[in-house]
């Protein structure tokens, strides 16, 4: 199959791409956090389709991804107050809700499970792609199944090209780290990803939130997980990644002396200079998180690529979208990390 890249300035590009969805095709769409792999969120065999072109485990849910909150009666029932003052505040925006969900959701979407994620993306030519398709669009991150998400058409042609029908180009992603998740289907709100959205602007709207434990803390072997994604080893180049905490200087000092050849670094562009002959990579600036965010898994990718043995990171603090970039290094370091006290 041949892919084709589509412009999402082209005004054609909407209803191209909305033809091939309706046709059970699989189309790359960009989102505001990263680019998403998308199908007829309705339709069995179009959604069978993209665990196979993904390499994803059968037991892994897929976000339906709509066009606006009008949309949440027809998919989800037993919605509470919270999740429609969510809807108010933070879409079209980089939040997913999981919420019980109707029968008309097939269960290859929601992996046999009883509730539905859902979210409004705020990339306009997507939510216009949902609208015309006239159908919820199910979209993991275009991905293959193990590498780092996308933020680029680029990306998304490296790992999918000539296994899906096209990609609508719109650019480098705003966000660069996928949706945060909140379950309001059991009671108390809890986070079960973080992401765009920080825990904070969350706790302003619902009061209290319970992080899940899969989010600070790697999965034991069997455990029973409420977001199965969280259970794989997501966002993972080839190398060992290592995170160094602690304050600039000294946090150099240990990485410059175990530093061997093969090695590099994943650091701030503030620190470059430090790490003169260790291979340094900038994802974004120290002073401004929203950078690191946008920049981490092209950095990771190109990591990837370069055949690197150990990545020692440099990761921002758990505040704000900072929570979701740590989260993902991380995941990415099997969580290891060298504390202050340790340098
Ligand atoms: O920003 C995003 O959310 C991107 C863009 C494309 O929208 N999508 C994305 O999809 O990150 P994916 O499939 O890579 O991650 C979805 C996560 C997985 O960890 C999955 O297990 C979890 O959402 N999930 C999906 N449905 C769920 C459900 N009903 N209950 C709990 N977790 C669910
Ligand atoms: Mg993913």
């Amino acid at each position: 199959m041949r892919t084709l890249c589509l412009s999402a300035r082209d005004p054609e590009t909407a209803a191209r791409a909305a033809a091939l969805l309706r046709a059970g095709e699989l189309v790359g769409i960009p989102t505001e956090t990263v680019y998403g792999l998308g199908a007829d969120g309705l339709n069995e065999a179009a959604v069978a389709r993209i665990f196979e072109a993904k390499g994803r485990p059968q037991d892994n849910p897929l976000i339906l991804h709509i066009a606006g909150p009008e949309q949440l009666d027809g998919l989800c029932h037993d919605i509470p107050q919270a999740a429609w003052d969510l809807a108010e505040r933070f879409w079209p925006g980089p939040l997913t809700m999981v919420l019980p969900c109707r029968d008309c959701v097939p269960r290859r979407t929601t992996a046999g499970l009883d509730t539905v994620a859902v979210r409004c993306p705020r990339t306009a030519v997507t939510r216009e792609i949902i609208r015309l398709a006239g159908t919820p669009v199910a979209a993991p991150s275009a991905n293959l199944s193990g590498k780092p998400s996308t933020t680029t058409a680029r990306h998304v042609l490296h790992d999918l090209d000539g296994y899906i029908a096209a990609v609508v180009d719109d650019g480098p992603c705003a966000v660069g780290v996928e949706s945060t998740i909140v379950d309001l289907s059991q009671g108390a709100p809890r986070l079960l990803r973080p992401g765009g959205i920080s825990p904070e602007q969350l706790r302003a709207v619902l009061g209290s939130l319970t992080v899940d434990q899969a989010v600070t803390a790697p999965i034991a072997p069997g455990a029973v997980v409420r977001a199965p994604g969280m259970k794989y080893r997501h966002y993972a180049p080839q190398g060992q990644v290592l995170i160094v905490d602690g304050p600039r200087e000294r946090a150099a000092a240990y990485i410059r002396r175990r530093f061997a050849p093969g090695d590099a670094v994943l650091c701030y562009e503030e620190e470059l200079p430090l790490y003169a002959g260790c291979r340094p990579t900038a994802y974004g600036r120290e002073d401004d998180p929203e950078t690191l965010a946008r920049g981490l898994f092209a950095a990771l990718r190109d990591l990837d690529r370069a055949d690197v043995k150990t990545i020692f990171a440099r990761c921002p603090p758990a505040v704000g979208v900072g929570c979701a970039v740590r989260n993902r290094l991380a995941k990415a370091a099997g969580f290891h990390v060298i504390s202050e006290a340790e340098l």
